[in-house]
Formats: structure tokens, sequence, C-alpha cells
């Protein structure tokens, strides 16, 4: 009986601790970021959890590279970094950087298009159009580029819209 009375009162405890943590626990998931579980899974070990890069492993990405979502070309270059992924010499916030991202065209769609939404909420700047499965499935069919043209790429949408 007094088992039962101590047990009575422990689940009391323990049910009413996670009614009283709910409203922060949802507060914290409807509050997350859009595509922050893909992106903590597939970019931020070499780019970082905030997109923050790593000196000699990844460039960093926050507040820099949703500059050229805003264009198309820009987006398509983007995602041709996501299937193609990249190699070479590169330079970023006016530092020479030289790395190796490995291709991730095995990923689904909306975890690409949810990647790339999360480095576009790292931005300063407001209201850039979000990447759709549809516009991912889309650049998925084009023809594969080598790392020595995504270098080029880059440096014509740098020549022709400043860098980022
Ligand atoms: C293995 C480490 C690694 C992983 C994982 C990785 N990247 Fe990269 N990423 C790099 C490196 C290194 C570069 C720069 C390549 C170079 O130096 O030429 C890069 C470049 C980029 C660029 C272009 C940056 C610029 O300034 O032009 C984008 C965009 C990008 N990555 C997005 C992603 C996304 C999105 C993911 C996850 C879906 C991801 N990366 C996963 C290492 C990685």
């Amino acid at each position: 009986m007094i088992n039962f009375t101590r047990n009575t009162v422990l689940s009391k405890l323990f049910f009413g601790t996670i009614l009283a943590l709910m409203p922060l626990f949802l507060e914290g998931v409807l509050a997350a970021p859009p595509g922050i579980v893909p992106y903590m899974t597939n970019c931020s070990t070499c780019h970082q959890t905030k997109g923050e890069g790593s000196t000699n492993l990844a460039p960093k990405l926050s507040n820099r590279i949703g500059k050229i979502a805003s264009f198309d070309e820009g987006r398509r270059y983007m995602l041709s970094v996501v299937f193609n992924g990249m190699a070479g010499r590169i330079v970023v916030d006016g530092m020479p950087f030289l790395g190796v991202m490995t291709p991730l065209g095995h990923l689904k769609d909306e975890d690409i298009s949810g990647a790339l939404n999360y480095i576009l909420s790292l931005q300063n700047m407001p209201q850039i159009k979000p990447f759709t499965p549809a516009e991912v499935k889309a650049a998925r069919s084009l023809p594969k580029k080598s790392a020595p043209q995504m270098t080029i790429e880059r440096q014509k949408l740098i020549a022709a819209h400043g860098s980022f």
C-alpha cells in the first residue's frame, strides 16, 4: 500500500514534470530553423553547426553564401556544389582556402532543399526565397561537372555579381 502510494506520487511527479516541460520542448521544436536536421546530419561536420566553417576543412557559409541565393545562377551554383562537390583553391573573406567537398547527390530532394534553407536562415538578409524539393529535382538532372569546372563556375559568378 505504501509502495503503491509512493509510486502514484512518483508517477504524478514524473508526468507532471513532463507536462510542465512540454511547452518548452514545443517552443524549441517550433523555433528550430527549417532544415536544421538535414544540415546537422550532412553538412555540419565540415561547415560547423552555425555555418561558421572551419580552417583547413570547410569555408564559412553563414552571412555570406545566402547573398548568391537571391539570383538564379547563384541558386543553381549552390545546388551544383551539392551535386558535384567541389575542390580547389577558392578565396573566402579575402583569405585563400583549399579544401575538398564530396558530392552529396545521394541525399533526398527534401533533405538538400532543407539543408540549403538552413544556410539561408543563417544570413543577415531577410526574405530570400526558400529552396523547394522541386527546384532540387530539376537541378539533379543537369549534366555533372568536374571540380575544376565548379571552380570556374564560381569565378564566373563572382565576375558577374561581385564576391560573396
Ligand atoms: C567533407 C566536408 C564537407 C561536407 C560534408 C559538406 N561540405 Fe560544403 N564545402 C566543403 C569544402 C571544403 C568546400 C570548398 C571547396 C573548395 O575549397 O574548393 C565547400 C563548399 C561549399 C559551398 C560553396 C561555398 C563557396 O564559397 O562557394 C556550398 C554552398 C556548400 N559547400 C554547401 C554544403 C552543403 C549544403 C552541405 C550539406 C548538404 C555541405 N556543403 C557538406 C566541405 C564540405
